[in-house]
């Protein structure tokens, strides 16, 4: 089993000096970045928009995964695809039509993800993988950072991992929230290929030995 890919979180970066945070996992050894949209209505906080994105473009050259928790999504896709974003996900939960937003993002140019909550079972994505590149499995409820990784989740990794594999698709699985080098071992052994964190990178001093700890906790 080759390492999983790093994500930082930039939700728990200094939001002061975002650019510089951006270029620091950068040469942390990130894999890429991790950018949390929030509207306070789809989740009960509000982070920033394309705006933001847009301005961070310029400090890195990894892709950008670009996490929606916002609704509705369609009228934003755009701006998101313009503003740099190599990676969009929605979340099923946010519909109303699901395949058609897929369709949208895939249809600007830009690799299409979808995000689960806690409560949204894996086979609420059994008519979309034909069309995803990417599923993130959300470990907390939507909102926050620095929540408590839920392990009821473990198990839906499993099962989306068996799904992915039965479609012959290389679709990634990401694990979204309370990951750290105690659940990322927890994570990939289930079957998710790529770790999200924000504390457990932008919380401690030294990005790159956080990094290393999380990818080789396997
Ligand atoms: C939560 C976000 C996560 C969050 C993870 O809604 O989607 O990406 O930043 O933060 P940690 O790693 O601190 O749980
Ligand atoms: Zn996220």
């Amino acid at each position: 089993i080759s390492s999983p890919l790093i994500a930082p979180s930039i939700l728990a970066a200094d939001f002061a000096r975002l650019g510089e945070e951006v270029a620091a996992i950068e040469k942390a050894g990130a894999d890429w970045v991790h950018l949390d949209v929030m509207d306070g209505h789809f989740v009960p906080n509000i982070s920033f928009g394309p705006a933001i994105v847009k301005a961070l473009r310029p400090h890195s050259k990894l892709p950008f995964d670009v996490h929606l928790m916002i609704e509705p999504v369609d009228p934003y896709l755009e701006a998101f695809a313009s503003a740099g974003a190599d990676h969009i996900t929605v979340h099923a939960e946010a519909g109303p039509h699901l395949h058609r937003s897929l369709q949208a993002i895939q249809a600007l140019g830009v690799k299409a993800g979808v995000s689960l909550c806690p409560a949204t079972p894996p086979e609420a994505l059994s008519e979309v993988l034909d069309i995803v590149d990417l599923i993130l499995v959300m470990s907390v409820n939507p909102g926050f950072g620095g929540q408590k990784f839920l392990h009821s989740q473990l198990r839906k990794i499993s099962t989306l991992r068996g799904m992915i594999k039965s479609s012959g698709k290389s679709i990634r699985l990401a694990v979204d929230g309370g990951i750290d080098p105690e659940t990322a071992p927890l994570a990939t052994a289930a079957g998710a290929d790529v770790l999200i964190a924000g504390s457990a990178v932008y919380g401690r001093e030294d990005y790159a030995a956080a990094i290393r700890a999380l990818r080789n906790s396997n």
